[in-house]
């Protein structure tokens, strides 16, 4: 039974209901320009240990805070480094999440025990009005996790949304309808608490766009051991299991660019035209082959050095199984 109630369109009083509704400590799966993400107040333990239950996740791993504003990093965080300011500066709203000291507000049920406290300002326009009327509300920021259950492919529609979680949510809990997520993967994330910042994942920020704004110099990610959850060797995989660049073979599932022809007897799920495009679309084409019952889906990875990275990334997880 559909539990969780399905709104269509997200109007202004729908947007306050769900802001009242998080407020009243329930839970909120909302659009980012990223993925879609399960909300909670962040200040409320009882809410946010329920979205630890809904996406069945260990809770030794933190969660993001939501804020409206760069306001919001002096509530959460402390310690801030010039280049963190700047940075949010440059990338905010956006989908880029900053590391940071925690204050004593940002809990241990927060960041997992950890001493540290991730931030972010999401662009999408219904994610910043949910957020801006939860704080009018007196709400501090809103905890999310992308919307899927643990280890699985992260949601990029209210669909998606529904399938992976509603059966786990109650009757007070919402999804709000905001169509399919902009970016299509999740965001960068930024450790800002040493002299130079790391990149704990990477997203649609790249290198170069962070080299472009700040003086210091990144650590790169390839030289470090990183314990953030979507760094697990086997996440984002769907059901089939992903191979990566090699010539698919009949019977196949198949992504690639569009300039790659499909060999005979190969099942095309998508063609994107350009990176973006790719990465908009890579994870409900996942889902797609799942659907469509494919044991094995080949994907052929972009190479570059922008969002390409982070496709890497991804892909080279999903290609290590569940
Ligand atoms: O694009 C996104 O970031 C989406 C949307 C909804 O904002 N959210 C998202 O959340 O991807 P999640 O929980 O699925 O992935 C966030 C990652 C996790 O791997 C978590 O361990 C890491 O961020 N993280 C959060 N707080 C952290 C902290 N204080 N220190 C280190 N890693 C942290
Ligand atoms: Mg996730």
């Amino acid at each position: 039974m559909v539990k969780s109630q399905f709104l269509s369109t997200c109007s202004v009083d729908t947007i306050q209901k769900a802001a009242e509704q998080l407020k009243a400590g329930h839970l909120v799966a909302f659009p980012t320009e990223t993925v879609y993400g399960l909300g909670a107040d962040a200040s409320n333990e009882e809410a946010v240990k329920r979205i630890y239950e809904v996406k069945g996740r260990p809770t030794n791993h933190p969660l993001i805070i939501h804020v409206s504003s760069i306001n919001g990093l002096e509530v959460w965080a402390q310690n801030i480094p010039d280049y963190a300011v700047i940075l949010a500066r440059a990338y905010w709203p956006g989908p880029m999440t900053l590391i940071l000291n925690r204050k004593d507000i940002a809990k241990d049920f927060i960041t997992g025990s950890q001493d540290s406290v991730g931030i972010r300002v999401p662009r999408d326009p219904i994610a910043l009005e949910l957020l801006s009327r939860f704080e009018s509300l007196g709400g501090l920021g809103i905890a999310a996790p992308s919307a899927n259950r643990f280890g699985q492919v992260s949601p990029t529609s209210s669909k998606d949304v529904q399938d992976e979680i509603g059966r786990y949510l109650s009757d007070n809990d919402l999804i709000l309808e905001g169509g399919q997520s902009e970016i299509g993967i999740e965001s960068t994330i930024i450790d800002c608490r040493i002299e130079n910042p790391i990149i704990l994942r990477p997203g649609a920020i790249t290198v170069p766009m962070i080299d472009s704004v700040i003086e210091v110099d990144l650590i790169h990610p390839e030289t470090l051991e990183i314990h953030v959850s979507g760094n697990l060797e086997k996440h984002y995989a769907p059901n089939a299991k992903v191979k990566i660049n090699q010539t698919p073979t009949a019977g196949q599932a198949y992504i690639a660019l569009s300039r790659y022809m499909t060999p005979d007897k190969v099942y095309r799920i998508s063609s994107p035209a350009t990176v973006a495009e790719f990465a908009k679309n890579l994870y409900a084409s996942m889902r797609e082959a799942d659907e469509l019952g494919f044991a094995e889906l080949v994907i052929e990875v972009p190479e570059g050095q922008g969002i390409e990275i982070a496709l890497q990334d991804r892909l080279r997880k999903a290609s290590n199984g569940r």
